[in-house]
């Protein structure tokens, strides 16, 4: 970690307060974006390089106007076999450089009816059904708190700043429960049906051991899931991998826009 920090001392210098994580076909978020460095993973010490369609591995410094921010174009899941110390590991150096907030973004699959594909929900609160923890560790990591606490993890402030972002650029922003399965098969209906009783409004695959990490960190955090299909047994249709890619695309400007607003503001 040591040494991945102090790459991007030496490449990039001072960190810049806030940091984005472009899930699975959202780095379409950044085509637009004015990056000022590309650091392909392979040169980061640490960084694994994400195996799955959709994720390019880079890291961007992106300015727009007066705003800069760091971003992720790219995350390891645990479905690819990584482990979730791996899969947090970016996001714990960027922390450890000096970044103290974070956008961080995924798809889901939309499980509360009402909550329409193509729209975005912004994460008030997660259910951990990954059944691993990125903070299980002997000894303890010395990062932060062994025990740190979530009721607060979903920052309130932030959550308002991005409504506020989102309505002055035309977007609407549901807000719900995001729960993390492991993936990589898509759920079972019964199993949805069982999220849903459990009080889950959206599924994915990822975010969740971020979020941990950097609650222990004592960092801010902002999470959005751009909702990219129905879930599992919600419709009579099936769940595929292209049908959330394809979503992630086209809604990928948008999010794009939000992403920079909101930077531009925390
Ligand atoms: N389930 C789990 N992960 C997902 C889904 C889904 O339906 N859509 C996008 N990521």
């Amino acid at each position: 970690m040591a040494k991945a920090v102090s790459f991007l001392q030496k490449e990039i210098g001072p960190p810049p307060p806030v940091a984005a994580v472009l899930g699975s076909g959202l780095s379409a978020a950044g085509d637009s974006w004015q990056k000022i460095g590309i650091i392909s993973y392979s040169r980061i010490a640490g960084f694994r390089k994400p195996g799955v369609a959709g994720h390019p591995g880079a890291l961007w410094m992106v300015r727009n106007g007066d705003t800069c921010f760091v971003a992720l174009a790219g995350r390891c899941h645990y479905y690819e076999g990584f482990s979730l110390p791996e899969i947090v590991f970016p996001v714990r150096v960027l922390a450890s450089w000096g970044v103290t907030r974070f956008i961080l973004t995924n798809a889901a699959g939309a499980i509360r009816p009402g909550l329409q594909p193509g729209s975005f929900m912004l994460i008030s609160d997660h259910i951990n059904l990954m059944g691993d923890n990125p903070l299980r560790a002997l000894p303890v990591t010395g990062l932060g708190d062994t025990f740190p606490d979530l009721t607060q993890v979903y920052s309130a402030s932030l959550r308002e700043i991005a409504r506020d972002c989102a309505e002055s650029i035309g977007l609407e922003l549901q807000e719900g429960v995001y729960v993390a399965v492991t993936g990589p098969n898509f759920e079972t209906p019964a199993e949805i049906r069982m999220f849903g009783k459990l009080g889950a409004d959206a599924v994915g695959m990822s975010t969740v051991p971020e979020v941990i990490a950097l609650a222990q960190m004592r960092c801010q955090v902002l999470a959005i899931s751009l909702l990219t299909n129905p879930a599992a047994g919600t419709t009579s249709e099936p769940v595929s991998h292209e049908e959330v890619l394809s979503a992630g695309t086209r809604a990928a400007e948008k999010l794009g826009r939000l992403i920079v607003a909101i930077a531009a503001k925390i």
